[in-house]
């Protein structure tokens, strides 16, 4: 029997701290932020209360002792290359948005709250129609992934000014089950060329803009922006994230978000080094 280390793929990550690059394009970044956080809300999924006047969701409630949103804000205040942010909410929000968060970033960038659609294509389908247009790169990411790390974001932004397309994601490394209807095993999938997709997705505005253009024309459910330029043949590129940038859906990922900051996140050195060494 082969050794397990054999099976390993890959993944080495971006250094912590970036690393020495040419100049950055400038960059439009959108950050969904629409949801009604349905799962969240669940019975069981968790609540706590939102602060004040705002809408009752997940995006808006207290990571922390601040809102998840200004999290994700400063992250990519903190990015030279980015020019504006757009950020779609509920439209019952976009006031309370704008009064509580401002209309500039922490970096004097704009600031733009827009209403979001029913789904979350609707939803960056309208910030796109809001951007200046004067961008190299649209980054799209979750509102709801406040921990992505700045080195990662800079890596994808590379990669898709390279490529056209780059999304941040994880190879898969736990043992993936089909399963029928009666929670029955079908069948144990291999998981060799699986990855999970993360946030964020940047794309040269080219590409992005075609891509949602043509979005009426993909069948079935689309649940990120890459499969918008997979569906009409476009090349995307994997980049490789943390797994720490969690997708806030349930309280426990909640917790878990702030577990991480209260231990330090992001660390210094290179956590998957060692996790590769597991
Ligand atoms: N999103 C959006 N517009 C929508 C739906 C989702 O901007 N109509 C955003 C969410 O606010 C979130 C991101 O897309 O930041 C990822 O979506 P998800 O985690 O599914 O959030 P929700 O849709 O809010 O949650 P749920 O599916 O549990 O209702
Ligand atoms: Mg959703």
């Amino acid at each position: 029997m082969k050794c397990g280390r054999s099976e390993r793929r890959a993944c080495p990550g971006v250094p912590a701290g970036g690393s020495q690059r040419p100049p950055m394009p400038t960059a439009t970044v959108i950050l969904p932020a629409a949801g009604r956080g349905a799962r969240f809300a669940m019975p069981g999924g968790g609540g706590r209360a939102s602060p004040v006047g705002a809408p009752e969701t997940k995006v808006f409630i207290s990571l922390a002792g601040r809102p998840v949103l200004a999290h994700t804000l400063d992250r990519f205040a903190a990015l030279e290359a980015v020019v504006e942010v757009i950020v779609p909410v509920p439209p019952e929000a976009v006031a309370w948005a704008r009064e509580t968060f401002g209309e500039r970033t922490a970096s004097g960038r704009p600031l733009i709250f827009v209403s979001g659609g029913e789904d979350r294509v609707e939803s960056v389908a309208e910030a796109l129609a809001a951007s200046d247009g004067k961008s190299d790169l649209v980054v799209i990411h979750d509102a709801v992934r406040p921990l992505v790390r700045r080195a990662v974001v800079e890596e994808a932004m590379r990669v898709a000014m390279e490529r056209g397309a780059a999304v941040v994601g994880r190879p898969v490394d736990h043992t993936v089950k089909r399963v029928s209807d009666g929670r029955l095993v079908a069948e144990t999938v291999p998981r060799e060329n699986l990855w999970l997709a993360q946030t964020p997705q940047v794309f040269r505005r080219d590409v992005i803009a075609r891509a949602y253009e043509r979005r009426c024309h993909v069948v079935g459910r689309v649940t990120d922006d890459a499969q918008l330029v997979e569906a009409m043949g476009g090349r995307v590129a994997m980049v490789c994230g943390d797994a720490a940038n969690v997708k806030i859906t349930t309280a426990e990922d909640l917790r878990l978000c702030e577990a991480l900051l209260e231990a330090g996140w992001p660390f210094e050195g290179d956590v998957r080094t060692k996790r590769a060494e597991d």
